[in-house]
């Protein structure tokens, strides 16, 4: 197959990886600036993509040396084109091209999600047809696979993304962020004490988060005006209970209606222990990806363009990066 060099800078995580014949990962270094944000409480984009800037070339240099290999032993260039912060997205596609033209290599633009996706692919292998169950910091969707790199977007969020809701009950809750990971944790040592609705309820593949997360945070306020404390881990767990049911039973009945082999699941909110949990007994087989290519990192984007490399799915190098960019028409086939 082929050795490729990916670069994923969409939010704020700077990341390189390389990957040899699909499987062979030689290195994936990860460059976090969850501590910077954190003092904000959430990522700010001038300030993510300043610190690209910064570190670019030390982690291109750091998964060169862990990957010992010639630079020009690498057979193309991937970097991920978008959905993301457009100042982020600009300093991975610039340090990209000017590799691929440097190495005279082909460049390959990789759509964020389907490397979310392929994160399930650096460790198994994937069985189609299949149903991605997406949840991540910015994306919430059920996307129907018939055949490798083939995506249909079959349900989505009408609002916030599962990710955003965990960031935001988070914020509210005064968690550091991002909330996610935290709430997972508290939710594990609460119980499930308060009754929360249950959020579109109404058979479809599609979702909606910004009515649970207000009742959550207006179920916190009605306590502060009380003056009672309410029991941060119990919310934790009647949140995270509520949100993964409705993640896992649409998913669950999506797959079961279209007859799919597996369900992958996909994006940072893929790391969630409570998503786990419930779907490990599922009737369908679940594969969740190894916790270290959950969030955001280069391997997984690697992983995607590999399978992009052997369609040829090659990119021009004027190629931009967009804050949106259209999954289905990333599809080898029809
Ligand atoms: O996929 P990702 O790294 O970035 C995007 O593409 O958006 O996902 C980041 C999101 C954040 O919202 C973070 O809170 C969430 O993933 N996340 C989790 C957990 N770990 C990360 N949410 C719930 N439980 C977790 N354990
Ligand atoms: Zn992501």
């Amino acid at each position: 197959m082929a050795v490729i060099l990916a670069i994923e800078s969409s939010c704020d995580e700077m990341s390189v990886a390389i990957l040899k014949d699909g499987k062979d990962l030689l290195s994936n270094v990860v460059a976090s600036q969850i501590d910077i944000h954190k003092q904000y409480g959430g990522v700010v984009p001038e300030i993510a993509s300043r610190k690209h800037v910064e570190c670019v070339s030390t982690v291109l240099k750091e998964a060169l040396n862990k990957a010992n290999i010639d630079i020009h032993d690498i057979d193309a260039i991937a970097v991920t084109k978008g959905p993301g912060l457009v100042g982020s997205l600009h300093v991975g596609m610039q340090e990209a091209k000017t590799l691929a033209i440097a190495l005279k290599k082909p460049l390959i633009g990789v759509h964020h999600i389907a490397g979310h996706i392929y994160a399930n692919q650096i460790e198994n292998e994937i069985h189609y047809p299949c149903l991605a169950l997406v949840v991540s910091g910015g994306h919430t969707e059920l996307v129907y696979m018939k055949s490798e790199f083939n995506f249909k977007v079959i349900g989505s969020t009408f609002d916030d993304a599962i990710g955003e809701t965990y960031d935001k009950v988070g914020r509210v809750l005064h968690l550091p962020y991002p909330g996610g990971p935290v709430l997972d944790k508290m939710a594990h040592e609460g119980k499930h004490t308060y009754k929360l609705p249950v959020p579109l309820d109404d058979g479809s593949y599609n979702f909606s988060f910004s009515g649970l997360k207000s009742a959550v945070i207006n179920l916190n306020h009605k306590y502060e005006q009380r003056g009672e404390q309410i029991n941060m881990n119990d919310l934790a767990c009647s949140f995270q209970d509520v949100a993964v049911e409705s993640l896992s039973s649409k998913a669950l009945k999506a797959a079961h209606d279209l007859h799919v082999k597996e369900i992958i699941v996909a994006g940072g909110v893929s790391a969630n222990k409570g998503l786990r949990e419930k779907m490990a007994n599922s009737d369908i087989p679940v594969i969740f990806p190894p916790m270290k290519y959950c969030t955001d990192n280069a391997a997984m984007i690697a992983s995607a363009a590999s399978v992009m490399y052997k369609y040829k799915k090659f990119a021009p190098l004027n190629l931009s990066v967009k804050p949106s960019y259209d999954l289905e028409q990333e599809s080898v086939g029809n």
